[in-house]
């Protein structure tokens, strides 16, 4: 497996300039939301059920043994909020992102922050948007109208993919699938995973409301009693052309690597929709790196998220707890939208 163009000093240098601007811009537009992903159409919880008949190879870590593990599970849309105390309306186009938080997990973890946990944190799309670190300052500077015509023309195939990306019509976040998009260990193999649903999506129209997908997300499992369920799927890497580690822009095709099922997830049917649920769905952390050794993510993309992830969140948190801890005058609070 080939490893990333940027050298590791050149790696943890870019990372630091995308946490420094992800943090200007999470005190902006919200310092106790999240800087990206911060609009929730719920979390919600369920069962993450590993199967039984799963191929010897793929026995690793959270699947090794047929078991049935807790699970918070968060719907989002990705897009930063619009501006302080306004998020975009779910009308707008939009990636829907996707994260899961297994409990109750035994074994050495990457970082620790939590004990027992397990993230799996995926988004509507099988690619991302860049290929690497560097790509993620690329693109903003291209979109701030700062890069030069070389750079701006480099970047239109990430723009393709963004633009495609927000323009999916999505009727029910859970009625959607959704990918990791970025490769991550399965003991000494690299693995992408995805979640499908099992509840078909039907040709909906889409609701006159900003918050349709929440609302979608109620009515389904508050109002008509439904649980949801969906396929925890794994695909296996198989060459650096077809299934490269470092590229997070190309599909890893299912003609070259089929998806292998290796658990379900069960969403119950129960009511979310009330302020102490936000309120933890605001305090929580999902963090690729929260993950056993043996799931540890992998490429430049992903490393980037190690430190950023960990950082937002904690500058989240003592947002949040500074506001309560010491009451603060509105001068500091400013939480009223402008
Ligand atoms: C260099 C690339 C990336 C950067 C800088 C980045 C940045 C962030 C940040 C700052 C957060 C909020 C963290 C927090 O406050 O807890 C976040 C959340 C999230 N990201 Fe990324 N991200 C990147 C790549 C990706 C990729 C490849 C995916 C694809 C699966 C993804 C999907 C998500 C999702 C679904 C959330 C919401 C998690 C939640 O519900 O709490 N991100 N990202």
């Amino acid at each position: 497996m080939t490893i990333s163009k940027l050298s590791a000093s050149e790696q943890e240098a870019i990372t630091d300039g995308v946490l420094a601007a992800s943090l200007k811009s999470q005190q902006e537009k919200g310092p106790a939301l999240r800087q990206v992903h911060p609009k929730s159409h719920g979390l919600v919880w369920g069962e993450f059920i590993v199967e039984n008949n799963i191929p010897a190879a793929l026995k690793v870590g959270v699947f090794a043994a047929p078991q049935t593990y807790p699970i918070w599970v968060r719907f989002s849309n990705a897009g930063e909020a619009e501006k302080r105390g306004k998020f975009v309306s779910d009308k707008e186009p939009n990636a829907r992102g996707l994260a899961i938080k297994l409990m109750n997990v035994e074994g050495k973890k990457a970082l620790d922050d939590e004990e027992k946990t397990q993230d799996f944190i995926l988004i509507n799309h099988p690619v991302f948007f860049v290929r690497d670190v560097q790509g993620y300052v690329d693109i903003a500077k291209v979109a701030s109208g700062q890069a030069d015509p070389e750079l701006t023309q480099a970047m239109q195939p990430s723009f393709a993919i963004l633009q495609e990306t927000g323009n999916k019509k999505v009727s029910n976040p859970l009625l959607i699938q959704y990918w990791s998009t970025t490769p991550y260990k399965l003991g000494s193999q690299a693995i992408k995973f995805s979640v499908k649903p099992q509840q078909q999506e039907l040709p909906d129209s889409i609701p006159d409301s900003e918050n349709y997908l929440h609302e979608a997300i109620v009515k389904y499992l508050t109002y008509e009693g439904k649980d949801a369920f969906f396929d925890f799927l794994i695909q296996v890497y198989v060459d650096e052309e077809k299934t490269p580690v470092e590229n997070p822009m190309q599909e890893w095709k299912e003609e070259d690597s089929p998806f292998i099922k290796v658990a379900t997830i069960k969403i119950f049917s129960q009511k979310f929709d009330f302020d102490e649920r936000k309120r933890l769905d605001e305090g929580l952390s999902f963090n690729p790196w929260h993950t056993l050794s043996e799931h540890e993510p992998i490429g430049s993309v992903n490393l980037a998220r190690k430190k950023i992830y960990q950082e937002l969140a904690k500058y989240r948190r003592e947002e949040i707890e500074k506001r309560l801890r010491e009451p603060q005058p509105f001068a500091f609070v400013q939480d009223e939208p402008r």
